[in-house]
């Protein structure tokens, strides 16, 4: 595959988006085609997964959201991620497997690793070239939230505690691998985060 697929994490509303929109404007200056995309929810099916996995209304056990978020992700690499980069393309997606093991993870109920397995399986083992963690403390992401007026989903409504452990555990899976990812002080200004980001995908390539 000789496309590039760089992926973005953290927690919510530490400005991932605005990196991914960031980002793609600057490699399309560039000269490069760029598909941003995002999980869950980046393909027709997917949206349908997403409004189970977000706005369902009641329990969901932890295996089977575990396994909604998979399904996701298994459509959306198989028809739109993989043959983007089989065509050369640069994709730029907010959210990957290490949500996964970082979120369903952070629950206490389920095993890191075999969350990890199951996105394994469910992607053929796709891999970032990149990813970009987006570091902020769950209490400054809190204001940025509630200054955003919008209506919050499930997980947005879990507790702090809950929003800690998934921001150790984004560290955690970063640490272990630190040549696949680039972590970032989310409280920084917005340009520099941009920069910073810019100077490490030029030196990918
Ligand atoms: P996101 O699209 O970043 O939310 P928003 O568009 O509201 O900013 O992510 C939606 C939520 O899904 C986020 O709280 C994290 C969660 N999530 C998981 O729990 N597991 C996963 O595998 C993924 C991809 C997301």
């Amino acid at each position: 595959m000789s496309g590039l697929f760089i992926t973005f994490e953290g927690g919510d509303g530490v400005g991932k988006s605005t990196q991914v929109r960031l980002l793609a404007d600057y490699l399309a200056e560039q000269g490069h085609t760029v598909v941003t995309t995002r999980e869950p929810g980046g393909t027709e099916l997917g949206q349908e997964i997403r409004n189970i996995v977000l706005h369902h209304r009641g329990e969901i056990a932890p295996r089977a959201e575990a396994l909604l978020y998979a399904a996701d992700r298994a459509h959306h690499i198989s028809t739109l991620v993989r043959p983007s980069l089989e065509r050369g393309e640069v994709v730029l997606q907010d959210r990957y497997f290490d949500s996964s093991v970082a979120y369903q993870g952070a629950g206490r109920v389920l095993d890191g690793d075999e969350i990890r397995n199951i996105s394994m399986w469910a992607t053929g083992d796709l891999f970032p070239d990149l990813t970009i963690l987006l570091d902020l403390d769950p209490a400054a992401a809190r204001v940025r939230l509630d200054a955003a007026d919008k209506v919050f989903d499930r997980l947005e409504n879990e507790e702090q505690e809950f929003h800690s452990r998934v921001r150790e555990g984004f560290l955690a899976l970063a640490a272990a691998e630190p040549q696949r990812w680039l972590v970032l002080d989310a409280s920084a200004p917005r340009d520099e985060i941009a920069a910073a980001i810019q100077a490490r995908v030029g030196s990918l390539r």
